[in-house]
């Protein structure tokens, strides 16, 4: 009898398991949350004070979490430094802390809140994803003690890392990451020793992991999509928005589909500092994307993704490489994008091919404009070179954009409306990577779901008319093995630096924390 049903019981869960993998597509949400900031950050509360706070935070999510499950979500992401926010010095943010386990412990903390401590912010996003049946992601601060033993210990005795954790559907814990790129400003919190490259397998396809700033390094991100081959990629971020190429939903969409995953973006909401821009992002387009600069709100997003898919290879530089330079009829002038200078050339007609290099850089764009306007100014620009203002990444950047004013020298300033509908543009350029980013952005910081597609030749071409006017067309490439090059001369790191000090103390162009 007892083999029997252990015989019945172990087909049973052959069939579950089998029937479970199957899963083609699966429900993805994503929560931007208007984070409810601590009065006080510079200076450590109570433990009493830090869990109330939190659980303000936890009662919003709490809203999300249930919202998304009665509509059918696998899985919802929340965004970094959701549930304590920002601002913190290392004693400070001490009180919100949790010693989080390495999920190999097997740690379902609703059913055993204190195997490990006091860890009631983990029982509660645990219990969460529990009662709900619901994969949750969220961002929290670890501790680990530490001592004279090891060398690198900070003084005051603890490691304190920026955390991503996931609850799977019974409330287990699941993935454990350590941000490994952290942002200028986040002083409360310490780089892991080892880049940590987190996946995690589900019903519904293989997930992997990182935060904000990680966005734009090789590792963990781009290892985990070209080594450990995952499916869907989970981004709790802070990310304040900087145009004309790096708002949230402009380069986060892009990264999708530049290699080729589904990519789920979690922001917080904030207009103040800039930030709003969540999505849930396919590699073909975008599902569906919130940018909100009007409302205080936060907004729950859903929909439905491959579990597996398809993802095209593509040779960056193949068409650019094989065709002449178009002439250049135009005079070439130099622009400063987010601190990086550009050679560009305006566009004086309302349709024409152009070509602009710089370095090893050559872009070509042929385009018709619907009307060409005495009051806008679009130019083609290149740039390929080491950006050095709040962080260090090589750039190649093909870009048509919209100059902020008709004065040429606006040409890469931040603009954020446009009145020119293009009927159509197709633009590539000669890149020395693999890792070519595809964003085309509107009027009023908007997408252009399914109105483009990157052919296989490595070009970036509409399919229609734009449906608004339109901001940019970028190619955004990232050339990561000359991160370590040397700064390009004096003058760009004396004339960087003092951008540096200009700007950041205002946060007016912090990217993300
Ligand atoms: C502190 O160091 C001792 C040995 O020097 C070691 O046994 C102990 O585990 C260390 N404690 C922590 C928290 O690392
Ligand atoms: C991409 O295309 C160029 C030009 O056609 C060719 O030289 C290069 O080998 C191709 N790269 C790859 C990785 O196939
Ligand atoms: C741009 O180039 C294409 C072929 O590459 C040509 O058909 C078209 O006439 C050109 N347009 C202009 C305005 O020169
Ligand atoms: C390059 O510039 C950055 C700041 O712009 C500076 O921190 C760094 O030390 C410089 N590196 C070299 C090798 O000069």
């Amino acid at each position: 009898m007892i083999p029997t049903q252990l015989l019945v019981s172990a087909a049973f869960s052959v069939f579950c398991v089998l029937k479970v993998n199957s899963l083609d597509t699966f429900t993805a949400a994503v929560y931007e949350h208007a984070v409810i900031l601590p009065s006080v950050t510079l200076h450590p509360v109570s433990p009493e004070e830090a869990l109330a706070l939190m659980n303000r935070n936890l009662d919003l999510l709490e809203g999300a979490i249930t919202s998304a499950a009665k509509q059918g979500a696998h899985i919802i992401v929340t965004p970094e430094d959701g549930i304590y926010g920002v601002s913190f010095t290392r004693k400070s943010i001490y009180p919100y802390l949790e010693d989080i386990p390495d999920p190999q412990v097997n740690w379902i903390p609703c059913n055993n809140p204190n195997r490990f401590g006091h860890a009631p912010v983990q029982e509660r996003l645990s219990c969460l994803a529990r009662d709900n049946a619901i994969y949750v992601v969220a961002n929290i601060g670890d501790k680990k003690p530490c001592n004279a033993s090891d060398p690198q210990c900070p003084p005051d005795g603890r490691y304190q890392y920026n955390t991503n954790v996931v609850f799977d559907s019974q409330g287990k814990l699941v993935a454990r990451y350590h941000k490994q790129n952290l942002f200028m400003g986040e002083e409360q919190f310490d780089t892991p020793k080892e880049v940590e490259v987190v996946t995690f397998d589900t019903a519904f396809g293989k997930f992997g992991i990182f935060t904000c700033f990680d966005v734009l390094f090789h590792d963990p991100a781009v290892t985990l999509v070209k080594d450990r081959h995952v499916n869907t990629i989970l981004f709790p971020t802070a990310w304040m928005n900087v145009l004309p190429h790096l708002s949230a939903i402009e380069f986060h969409s892009a990264w999708a589909m530049g290699m080729g995953v589904n990519f789920l973006a979690s922001n917080l909401h904030n207009p103040l500092l800039r930030m709003t821009g969540s999505g849930i992002y396919a590699p073909d387009f975008p599902k569906t994307f919130h940018y909100d600069m009007k409302t205080k709100e936060g907004k729950l997003l859903l929909a439905q993704l491959d579990s597996h898919p398809y993802h095209p290879i593509v040779n960056w530089t193949s068409y650019a490489s094989s065709i002449e330079a178009f002439s250049m009829r135009n005079q070439e002038f130099k622009g400063t994008v987010f601190h990086d200078e550009y050679i560009f050339v305006e566009l004086k007609e309302i349709t024409g091919n152009y070509t602009v290099c710089q370095k090893d850089l050559c872009c070509h764009l042929s385009y018709q404009m619907s009307e060409k306007r005495s009051d806008e100014v679009y130019a083609l620009g290149a740039f390929d070179g080491l950006h050095t203002v709040e962080g260090r990444y090589y750039l190649q950047i093909c870009t048509l954009l919209k100059c902020k004013t008709t004065v040429v020298q606006s040409c890469g300033d931040s603009a954020d409306t446009a009145a020119t509908k293009f009927e159509m543009f197709s633009l590539s350029g000669t890149f020395g990577t693999q890792y070519v980013f595809p964003e085309v952005l509107l009027s009023e910081v908007q997408l252009a779901p399914r109105e483009f597609q990157v052919t296989s030749d490595g070009r970036l071409l509409s399919l229609q008319p734009t449906s608004s006017p339109v901001l940019t067309v970028t190619l955004f490439g990232r050339v990561y093995g000359k991160d370590g090059a040397p700064n390009a001369s004096s003058y760009l790191v004396a004339h960087s630096l003092t951008g540096l000090l200009t700007v950041i103390i205002p946060i007016a162009y912090s990217l993300c924390w």
